[in-house]
């Protein structure tokens, strides 16, 4: 008979370390919070594209996609949006553990749901950026017509409106998208990246 228990073959062998020295770089969990239109996925999609182009592993948890498929059972109450932000960071952190640059682009209205992803990461490897462009400019960018749509009441508990967004309170990055481009957002995103020495 075999003896699976000799040598814990069944316990994990491969370390962090090992993994990013696989990937020559750090995993890490880059949290993009804001107001719907605030440009969370714009910004994410140009850091993607700017790790992409220096060889890095990165990938995108965007709220609208993600909710097409890992949440395509929860809504926009307070629990079903805790909810999902709990599964999301637990993917990205997933993700972050295998060594991967996992750039989150989601609402994430909670601080304390924020706060809960923070503390299961370790030290120094959850970056949270705040997207911060005041409503009013959101509003005017409505992208998907939706703020039209809640402000006509055909939407309800809409983020920023009906509901709440919790500002963070100390986050790594506040990114102001009324004023700065997405590639100078980016850059920002990039040079906290460096100065961690995740990349
Ligand atoms: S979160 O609050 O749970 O973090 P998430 O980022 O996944 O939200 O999804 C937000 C996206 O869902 C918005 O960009 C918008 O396209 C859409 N949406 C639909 N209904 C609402 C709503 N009531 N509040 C905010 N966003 C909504």
């Amino acid at each position: 008979m075999s003896d699976l228990s000799v040598g814990s073959l069944d316990r994990p062998r491969i370390t962090y370390e090992d993994r990013e020295r696989l990937h020559g770089h750090g995993g890490a969990l880059v949290w993009f919070t804001g107001l719907s239109g605030s440009g969370k996925s714009t910004i994410a999609n140009a850091v993607d594209h700017t790790l992409y182009t220096q060889q890095r592993h990165s990938v995108i948890l965007d709220g609208d996609v993600v909710r097409t498929g890992l949440c395509n059972d929860l809504g926009f109450s307070p629990n079903d949006r805790m909810e999902n932000i709990r599964r999301i960071g637990e993917v990205g952190r997933l993700f972050a553990q295998t060594g991967t640059i996992a750039l989150v682009a989601v609402i994430a209205p909670y601080g304390a749901s924020r706060d809960a992803v923070r503390k299961a990461m370790r030290p120094g490897r959850f970056i949270e950026v705040h997207v911060d462009a005041p409503l009013s400019v959101c509003e005017a960018r409505d992208p998907k017509g939706l703020y039209k749509k809640a402000r006509a009441g055909i939407i309800k508990n809409f983020t920023g409106l009906d509901a709440p967004y919790e500002v963070p309170i100390e986050p790594e990055l506040r990114l102001d998208t009324s004023v700065l481009s997405p590639d100078e957002a980016a850059a920002k995103v990039i040079a906290v990246l460096q100065s961690r020495e995740l990349i």
